[in-house]
């Protein structure tokens, strides 16, 4: 069976209803990254960042995978198909895929602020302030926050380095290591970049396909089929 990874972005989620982060009505249009993304903003002001992410929670949970969603899970019929997601959502899980790598992080859990292997699902929506691990300390969103280490990255890598295919859909690639991938990936893959932008500074001689996420996946997902 040959082999396709698939790295992903908020431009992925777009057509589910969620904000990406950096196009003009993007969610760091409205919120100050180092307010609600940083250990620091977490120090400073708990619940302002929790907040945030309940928003986010909430809204995820409102969202349904989309046509692009739906149609990689399709691949799994002819390939071993392994998607590495900069993406919080579960949008990817709930679209059929079964293998999905988070290197962000996943809205749905929360951890321990003492210990970073307690991890919990979190089945209601709302965290607050006074949610304790068993450990007693506080909660916290399972986020990679800004200036924080991204250890899936690690496993991420050989992902990437083994493909036959490679797709990447819908980042900006503005953000390291994830961006890092990319390069990565071996000159014998065959290398695709699904994004309405299109040319990105690091695509690194992939074919670009200047579509959304909606219309560029399931055509791709059918070629390949
Ligand atoms: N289909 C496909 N791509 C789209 C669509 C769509 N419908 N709409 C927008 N896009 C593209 C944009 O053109 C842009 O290239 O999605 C990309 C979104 O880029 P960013 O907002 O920078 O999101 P992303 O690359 O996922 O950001 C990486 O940054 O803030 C952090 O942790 C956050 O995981 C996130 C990381």
């Amino acid at each position: 069976m040959k082999k396709i990874s698939i790295l992903t972005g908020a431009g992925m989620s777009a057509e589910s209803g969620l904000r990406t982060f950096r196009d003009s009505d993007g969610l760091w249009e409205s919120h100050n990254v180092y307010d609600v993304a940083t250990p620091e903003a977490w120090q400073r002001d708990p619940e302002l960042v929790l907040n945030f992410y309940n928003e986010r929670r909430r809204q995820v949970r409102k969202a349904k995978p989309n046509k692009a969603h739906l149609a990689l899970a399709k691949l799994e019929k002819k390939y071993d198909v392994h998607i590495i997601t900069q993406n919080i959502d579960d949008l990817h899980e709930r679209g059929g895929s079964t293998q999905v790598l988070h290197l962000h992080g996943e809205i749905n859990k929360v951890r321990s602020t003492v210990d970073s292997r307690l991890i919990y699902e979190l089945d209601h929506w709302e965290m607050k302030l006074g949610d304790k691990c068993e450990k007693g300390s506080q909660l916290r969103p399972h986020i990679v926050w800004f200036g924080e280490p991204v250890p899936m990255i690690e496993k991420a890598i050989p992902i990437v380095k083994t493909a036959d295919i490679v797709i990447v859909i819908g980042t900006s690639l503005g953000v390291y290591p994830a961006a890092g991938l990319v390069n990565y990936v071996t000159p014998f893959s065959k290398k695709i970049y699904i994004d309405p932008k299109g040319i990105t500074e690091n695509n690194n001689n992939f074919k670009v396909i200047k579509e959304k996420a909606g219309v560029g996946v399931p055509t791709l997902v059918n070629k390949l089929l």
